[in-house]
């Protein structure tokens, strides 16, 4: 059972998103909320500093207007990103949001002075705890990865995490870099910011690449090579790949 959602402050307020964790997302004109429970406030806290972290470097997304805190939870006000979500854009306009959203993630990648880490070995341990609590949320495996016991997919995760380590890149990544996260200008296709920031940290470029490139395939239908290309990686390494898409769905819930 999931804890009675706070409401942000003042009138007029329309649900967007409950969303998969403990967060309910607001809009009211030009303002989003995202609210949570007692439970999520270190978290949501942990977005909050992302987000003005970010609103001071180059790469466009949101500001963060107000925050408030109670025994019962928390509000973050966040600014409106202009323009359209990525997985809402039709598909006359994707190539060219690839080649602007590719620039844009290498931006981000080059970032320095990032004050926030996402190591490997918390994101393994946090999977191995979702996987332990049988919390695994099977609504984002694969067809194929759903056949198989989560242990399994955990134990290949930890055998594969080896080669990762080895041939670490670090960068500033944002952490679940999807299309709905993403926003672009409807006409000119430049991105027009990032949002939810809550897992923003360095760890391995690849962590943003996989599953930015499995959801241009899944959601666009389309070859992420412009997207690659504009990044500057265009022969990725498909083990890479592989680890961070397996890994990504065992750390909700
Ligand atoms: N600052 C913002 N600007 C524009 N849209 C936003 C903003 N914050 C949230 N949204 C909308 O609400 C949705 C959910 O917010 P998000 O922060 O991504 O929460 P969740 O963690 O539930 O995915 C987004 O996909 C977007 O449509
Ligand atoms: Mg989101």
């Amino acid at each position: 059972m999931s804890e009675p959602k706070l409401v942000p402050p003042g009138q007029g307020w329309t649900v967007v998103d409950v969303g998969e964790s403990d967060t309910t997302v607001y809009c009211r004109g030009n303002v989003y909320a995202k609210c949570c429970a007692a439970p999520g406030v270190a978290e949501l806290s942990a977005e909050r500093d992302r987000i003005s972290w970010l609103s001071g470097t180059g790469v466009p997304g949101a500001t963060v207007m107000d925050w408030s805190e109670s025994d019962e939870g928390a509000c973050l006000l966040t600014s409106a990103v202009p323009g359209v979500r990525g997985d809402l854009l039709p598909s006359s306009s994707h190539e060219r949001a690839m080649w602007s959203l590719g620039r844009v993630l290498r931006e981000l990648h080059s970032l320095e002075g990032c004050p926030f880490e996402r190591p490997l070995a918390e994101v393994i341990a946090t999977a191995a705890d979702v996987v332990r609590r049988g919390a695994v949320n099977s609504q984002f495996l694969t067809d194929e990865w759903r056949r198989v016991p989560p242990e399994e997919l955990l134990a290949e995760v930890v055998a594969e995490s080896a080669y990762v380590e080895k041939v670490l890149e670090p960068v500033v990544c944002h952490g679940d870099a999807c299309l709905p996260n993403i926003f672009f200008d409807p006409d000119t296709l430049e991105v027009t910011g990032l949002i939810d920031l809550g897992r923003l940290g360095i760890a391995d470029r690849y962590a943003d690449l996989a599953l930015t490139t499995i959801q241009l395939h899944d959601e666009w239908s389309a070859d992420p090579a412009p997207f690659l290309q504009a990044y500057g990686v265009p022969d990725p390494d498909p083990r890479r790949l592989h680890f961070f898409r397996l890994l990504d769905p065992l750390t909700w819930g």
